[in-house]
């Protein structure tokens, strides 16, 4: 059975074009059952249209508060039975209630290496810091901001002269096979998600997967 994914997406929507395009090469065995957006313009729900996929956009300003919006989303969300939703550029924090009614289901991806440079701007922290070394995680999403367990990383050389455009573009583009890689490991049972802890093989997870050059697991 492919895996069930929901994916939620504020923005440009890199990452899902990346899922929906390796589930049409046949190389991700999963099927996206809808896309969700707190934005209207969002390009994210262009991609989903143009393939075919439910494309949802629910509005923050239609709802009393976060929990009410939340609540809207996520029962939208879970409606559409998904075995695992794909946070990939979501941009509003999620409130603990939803997080937590959904152990184990949520997933994001960051463009740091976690527990480095948590929150926005992260390429440009990384610059401030003065790292030699800088990447993406997909960790599980917990009620804590960008703090849960982290599943897998890619990392990649912080070069003399660069901008964040510059390194946001070299984290960007090993993103896509870090999130896909991670998504294959979950679709066949390799890496299995229970609430917060996590199984890789059969065995606790106690450091993050290592996203090699070839675009696997190392
Ligand atoms: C990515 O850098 C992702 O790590 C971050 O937001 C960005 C989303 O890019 N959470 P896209 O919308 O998938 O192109």
């Amino acid at each position: 059975m492919p895996l069930r994914i929901a994916v939620v997406a504020s923005g440009r929507g890199s990452n899902l074009q990346a899922i929906l395009d390796a589930i049409a090469a046949g190389t991700l065995d999963a099927e996206v059952v809808g896309v969700w957006s707190d934005r209207r313009d969002a390009f994210a729900l262009e991609r989903a249209r143009s393939a075919g996929v439910p494309a949802h956009p629910v509005r923050p300003r239609d709802y009393a508060d976060r929990a009410a919006h939340d609540l809207a989303l996520f029962g939208a969300i879970d409606a559409a039975a998904p075995d695992l939703i794909v946070c990939a550029g979501y941009m509003r924090l999620i409130g603990a209630a939803a997080v937590e009614a959904r152990p184990g289901r949520m997933i994001n991806i960051h463009p740091s290496l976690l527990p480095a440079f948590k929150g926005l701007h992260t390429h440009q922290q990384a610059l401030d810091a003065g790292v030699t070394e800088h990447g993406a995680s997909v960790h599980v999403v917990t009620a804590d901001l960008d703090a849960g367990p982290v599943l897998a990383q890619a990392r990649v050389p912080v070069l003399p002269g660069d901008t964040a455009e510059a390194l946001a573009a070299r984290v960007l583009a090993r993103e896509h096979p870090l999130l896909l890689e991670t998504l294959r490991w979950i679709a066949d049972g390799r890496l299995v998600l229970q609430g917060s802890r996590v199984q890789v093989n059969g065995r606790p997870l106690t450091a993050p997967l290592q996203l090699a050059a070839n675009q696997r697991f190392a």
